[in-house]
């Protein structure tokens, strides 16, 4: 369908060389709708920002190509980056200057004004104005989040892209960011991001797991915790390390992670949580608790993360 925003066919980046060589990108897939909201969500080192970097036209693939709104990242980067706009993972502000000077440099950059866009900006930009003399380099975390965001937007753009926008951020912003996400998407500006947060990722239309290079699953966020293959039980007892070494030594466990205040463990579909709780009190574990629980995200990530390391033989 020619009318997606972004179409990622078959693309692969390496870097360096001999054994050394990384294969940082793996014969990427990918496709976003006009106006939707795309998770990324991956490890350290898996090959989000190279991914990015390929989608933004910034790098280009060894194999593949990427189509952003209709147009080739290699032949068309120029009309690409009047219709993207693009936040690293670091801050691309100007520490020197103050917040109003960093959005007129971009705005120049674009050939656009401030006031040209202010509407478009204006639901982020209410909570810069009163700091709008103020240097970049002294904002705080999440204050710095937002101005990155409005000089990413400034022109406008059809297809904006996010790495890790909210890392290092306070919930409470992290919040506020993802809600004027939201305001974005209701002016069908089709967003990509990666993050960290599996929080983050269930507010997206459709999210990506990717690892070593690959997406290992894509899917919107209820079809993926839907799809999840095993039971959960939540499981706590006085001595949760104890615990989670006797968990992970039970029979039946698929695999045991600690969740909070909780360790996850995942069990055959039909097994019966008493069963579990007979073993646990024959180890002599107290006060134990067990509920029934639906998949998280996290969880379902991690058990695609360990299938896949299992199909690869590690
Ligand atoms: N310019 C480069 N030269 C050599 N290796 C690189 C380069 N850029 C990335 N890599 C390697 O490619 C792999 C993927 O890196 P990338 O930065 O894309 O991952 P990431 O998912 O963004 O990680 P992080 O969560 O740390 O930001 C890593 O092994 C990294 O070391
Ligand atoms: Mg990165």
């Amino acid at each position: 369908m020619a009318s997606s925003a972004v179409i990622a066919s078959h693309l692969s980046k390496r870097f360096g060389h001999g054994a050394h060589q990384i294969t940082a990108v793996d014969d990427i897939s990918l496709r976003v709708e006009k106006g939707e909201m795309f998770g990324i969500i991956g490890p350290d080192g898996a090959g989000k920002t190279t991914l990015f970097r390929l989608l933004t036209s910034l790098m280009l693939p060894d194999e593949g190509q990427v189509r952003i709104e209709g147009f080739n990242t290699l032949k068309q980067y120029k009309e690409i980056r009047r219709i993207i706009g693009y936040m690293p993972g670091r801050f691309s502000l100007y520490q020197d200057l103050s917040v109003e000077e960093n959005l007129n440099f971009f705005a120049t950059l674009f050939g656009t004004h401030i006031r040209a866009n202010y509407d478009f900006i204006y639901p982020i930009y209410r909570y810069l104005e009163p700091f709008k003399k103020r240097k970049a380099g002294n904002l705080s975390g999440g204050m710095k989040q937002k101005l990155a965001l409005c000089c990413a937007l400034i022109h406008n753009p059809k297809v904006l892209f996010l790495d890790e926008p909210t890392t290092g951020v306070d919930p409470v912003s992290r919040k506020e960011f993802w809600e004027m996400l939201g305001l974005l998407q209701q002016k069908d500006i089709t967003v990509v991001a990666s993050t960290p947060y599996m929080s983050e990722a269930m507010r997206c239309h459709r999210i990506g797991f990717i690892q070593n290079g690959k997406i290992i699953g894509c899917n919107t966020p209820q079809n993926i915790r839907e799809a999840f293959p095993w039971l959960v039980l939540s499981v706590r007892s006085t001595e949760m390390f104890r615990l989670l070494q006797d968990l992970r030594a039970y029979p039946d466990c698929r695999a045991c992670h600690s969740f909070g205040a909780y360790q996850h463990i995942y069990l055959p579909k039909g097994s019966d949580p008493e069963d579990l709780h007979r073993y646990l009190t024959r180890k002599r574990h107290n006060d134990i608790r067990i509920k029934e629980t639906d998949a998280t995200i996290e969880d379902c990530f991690m058990d695609l993360m360990a299938k896949k390391g299992e199909s690869d033989g590690h």
